[in-house]
């Protein structure tokens, strides 16, 4: 079976070169690569001409515009990679027959209420960066591909910048930090979110009705904390074992959103209910801790 991968130098991308590699032949196509086609997702009909060219079995989109506070002053180039490019992704894989996979965000939602979401709770998003996530979304459906669109949340990785690698480093160099405490979600790791999309590509290509498990699922971790609270658990974590802190202990301050004014609104409840996707797919989705404390003991490891 042949997997195009686009976007595979990102977090979540990263670790599907690694998770995709059991299902066949994986040809990742990054912003760089000129053969045999181009990953530019600013080359929108390129990117079309490239899944016509190499009619993939299963085509994953890991590559997204993510800096959501620059997306506020760069909406056309955002627009351009997080809708227009998936739009023309969704009908070439349309045209070859490929199973489109995508990843969307809980930055779809307002983030009103404190209970989770489900697929089919009303968007609203905040951001530039979630509209366009939300255009790319729907231009997929009206595409007609067979498609997962897997939404997902607080993305973080062993390799590259997240918070939980923040949080630590400034656990080390400063005597007091600040961090918001009216913003929940579930911290998700790209090793579960690429290992997920696997079992759930499986599932789907070897279904005789396709289109009965083609649609939209939440992909995150159980459970919920605050970013106050995760860097609570990753600084203690440091501190158990004995990593030198100039952070002293309780003296971490929780402070709200409003104290903290970004370019861009961020939802303050971001928490996804994932069971459509246990029960599609049989899995269990482990609770947060379980992948952040995988990710600091790899860290500490090295
Ligand atoms: N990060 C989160 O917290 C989060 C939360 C919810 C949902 N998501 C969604 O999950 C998916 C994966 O996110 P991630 O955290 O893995 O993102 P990431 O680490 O920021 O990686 C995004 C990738 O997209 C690539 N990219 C950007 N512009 C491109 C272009 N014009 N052409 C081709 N590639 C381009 C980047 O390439 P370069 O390496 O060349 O820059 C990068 O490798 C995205 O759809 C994102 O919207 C993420």
């Amino acid at each position: 079976m042949r997997v195009v991968l686009f976007g595979p130098n990102g977090q979540v991308g990263w670790e599907l070169r690694r998770a995709l590699a059991p299902l066949g032949e994986v040809v990742a196509l990054d912003r760089q690569t000129r053969e045999p086609a181009t990953g530019d997702l600013e080359q929108p009909e390129a990117v079309a001409a490239a899944i016509r060219a190499l009619r993939p079995a299963v085509v994953v989109n890991a590559a997204a515009y993510t800096a959501v506070d620059k997306a506020e002053s760069e909406p056309a180039r955002a627009a351009c990679i997080n809708t227009t490019a998936v739009a023309a992704m969704a009908h070439a894989c349309a045209d070859v027959g490929a199973l489109l996979v995508h990843y969307s965000t809980d930055y779809v939602f307002d983030g009103e209420g404190t209970t989770a979401r489900r697929e089919d709770a009303p968007i609203a998003p905040l951001s530039v960066y979630g509209r366009t996530k939300a255009d790319g979304e729907a231009a997929i459906r009206a595409s007609g591909c067979d498609h997962l669109i897997l939404r997902t949340s607080w993305v973080y990785a062993a390799r590259g910048h997240n918070f939980a690698r923040t949080m630590l480093r400034l656990a080390r160099e400063r005597a007091a930090l600040s961090v918001v405490s009216d913003q929940v979600g579930a911290p998700t790791g790209a090793e579960l979110i690429a290992d997920a999309t696997v079992h759930a590509i499986r599932s789907v290509v070897a279904t005789v009705d396709r289109a009965a498990l083609s649609g939209t699922y939440h992909l995150a971790a159980r459970g919920a904390t605050t970013w106050f609270d995760y860097a609570a658990h990753v600084i203690e974590a440091a501190r158990a074992r004995g990593e030198p802190l100039t952070l002293a202990p309780g003296v971490l301050n929780a402070i709200a959103t409003a104290e903290y004014p970004t370019p861009a609104r961020r939802p303050l409840n971001s928490r996804l209910d994932v069971t459509r996707f246990e029960a599609t797919f049989g899995l269990t989705l482990p609770d947060w801790r379980l992948g952040v404390d995988r990710v600091l003991q790899e860290w500490w490891s090295r």
